[in-house]
């Protein structure tokens, strides 16, 4: 347990936002830090507490050098408060105060907006490490083990962002607010976390990998969109999370990746050309491309959830009050106010898919959608080169938005994953073909084994390309007993 009368903030949280000179945030942060150690010591399995994890701990804000790596115990993890620097004279790039300088306080009209998009944005970052804690148990390798933690340990990092825009800007209210974050727990039933995809377990690595590339991309697009806000505060401390949010998407990408690897190279050492001959290729101790794509299938459409309603009154007010931007604002050729523009939404009529010209105001959210499945086609795309250099005949597919939805115009309609509408009894008989059943959970459950020898991986996926930090491949990324 740290010493919490003694601590020196300015050299204990690495941060860029003169927390020495702030009593006042300083004081609200020490009172919080406890509850938090508490939050991380409770979750994270005790052998893990006492390990030896090579991570890397940002430490500055300078693009070419803004991380360290070393050997660190979880919980002495130098969780920092980061802002990136600011931009002189930036102004707000859009809605109706288009090109007015950007606000260094709260505007008091857009108090109450702002501090929910803030605590959404916090409740998530805890929420995926509650969701992934037993994972470090059945780790593939310490290389896994370790890209585990650090996508963990910087979801904390993020938490404690958002925590200090809380208690810097919203006074009580933001400190109530903070402590909330750490009583919300992921899959609780009095105080679920607050968005569906991530009261969602991540039982296993695959899952991981998955979440990891389609999800986390979801919080790349609100961190971008979050990132333009006329709020300068908010827009710089998204901007730096950006930078560690990278990693994550690469774990995602080639995480998966390494899975089709692996199985590839299974197949063909053993002369199997049929992807579907599924019963041979898992007695191999591989997880078959069908089943692949149907965790592919149930990620990316409960990422798509996540984006909320196609058409929204919300999002447009965010927009137009500067507080959240469009992905890439800064680099859309319009008047940033969108005040008669027009965009393309999905919608049902009859029953039917049709692409409907809206007020772009108001499509907001389907617009960053439209962006997240462009961003997300990008991994599956590779993938697919992968297996064809292979010589394995089979596709990863992004299913239709319209498959497997709870939220916006497609919610609980039966269709299948081209986007046909279906039959409730013929979807329901056909959506073991699409959605992982119980049987693939458990045939993936029963390969989680764990691999903690120094350069060994399980035999279910492939070794990555190149080390962390260019370690070589027996670098020991995890010291798991240490006396
Ligand atoms: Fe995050
Ligand atoms: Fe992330």
């Amino acid at each position: 347990m740290l010493d919490l009368v003694n601590v020196e903030y300015d050299t204990l949280i690495p941060n860029n936002v003169n927390l020495s000179k702030d009593k006042r945030v300083q004081k609200a942060l020490e009172k919080w830090h406890p509850g938090y150690i508490n939050w991380w010591n409770d979750l994270i399995p005790q052998d893990f507490q006492n390990s030896l994890v090579y991570l890397r701990t940002a430490v500055s804000v300078d693009p070419k050098g803004w991380a360290k790596f070393d050997y660190v115990k979880m919980p002495e993890y130098r969780w920092g408060i980061l802002l990136a620097p600011e931009v002189e004279d930036r102004t707000i790039p859009c809605g109706e105060h288009y090109g007015e300088k950007a606000w260094q306080e709260v505007p008091g009209e857009y108090r109450a907006m702002l501090q929910r998009l803030i605590v959404i944005q916090g409740d998530t970052e805890p929420g995926s490490v509650e969701q992934q804690r037993f994972l470090g148990k059945t780790a593939p390798s310490l290389y896994d083990m370790r890209n585990l933690f650090q996508v963990n340990v910087e979801e904390g990092r993020h938490l404690w962002a958002m925590v200090y825009l809380l208690q810097k800007y919203f006074g009580r209210n933001g400190r109530e607010e903070a402590d909330d974050l750490l009583i919300r727990s992921s899959g609780s039933e009095e105080a679920p976390r607050m968005l569906g995809a991530f009261n969602e377990e991540t039982p296993d690595w695959l899952s991981f990998f998955m979440f990891t590339y389609f999800t986390d991309r979801d919080g790349k697009m609100q961190l971008e969109s979050l990132a333009q806000s006329g709020f300068d505060p908010l827009s710089r401390t998204c901007r730096f999370m950006l930078t560690e949010e990278a990693h994550h998407m690469f774990v995602g990408e080639t995480g998966v990746g390494r899975v089709i690897e692996r199985t590839c190279q299974v197949m063909n050492e053993n002369g199997i050309t049929d992807p579907y001959d599924i019963n041979k290729i898992r007695s191999l101790g591989v997880i078959d491309l069908p089943t692949i794509q149907k965790k592919l299938n149930m990620h990316y459409s409960l990422s798509l959830d996540l984006f909320g309603q196609e058409v929204s009154t919300n999002a447009a007010n965010a927009f137009n009050s500067g507080i959240k931007g469009r992905y890439m604002e800064h680099r859309l050729d319009d008047d940033h106010k969108l005040g008669d523009a027009t965009y393309p939404v999905t919608q049902l009529e009859d029953d039917k898919i049709v692409l409907k010209d809206m007020p772009a105001l108001t499509a907001i959210n389907m617009r960053l959608r439209d962006d997240y499945r462009r961003d997300a086609s990008g991994g599956v795309g590779r993938w697919n080169k992968m297996m064809a250099k292979m010589g394995v005949e089979f596709e990863m597919k992004l299913p239709h938005e319209a498959f497997n939805r709870d939220i916006g115009v497609f919610a609980k309609k039966p269709f299948d994953p081209e986007g046909t509408l279906l039959g409730e009894t013929e979807f329901n008989e056909k959506s073991k073909d699409w959605l992982p059943t119980s049987s693939d959970a458990d045939f993936i459950t029963s390969l989680m084994v764990p691999c903690v020898e120094p350069g060994k991986y399980a035999g279910w996926i492939a070794p990555p390309k190149v080390g962390i930090d260019n370690k070589p491949g027996d670098f020991e990324y995890v010291k798991l007993h240490i006396a």
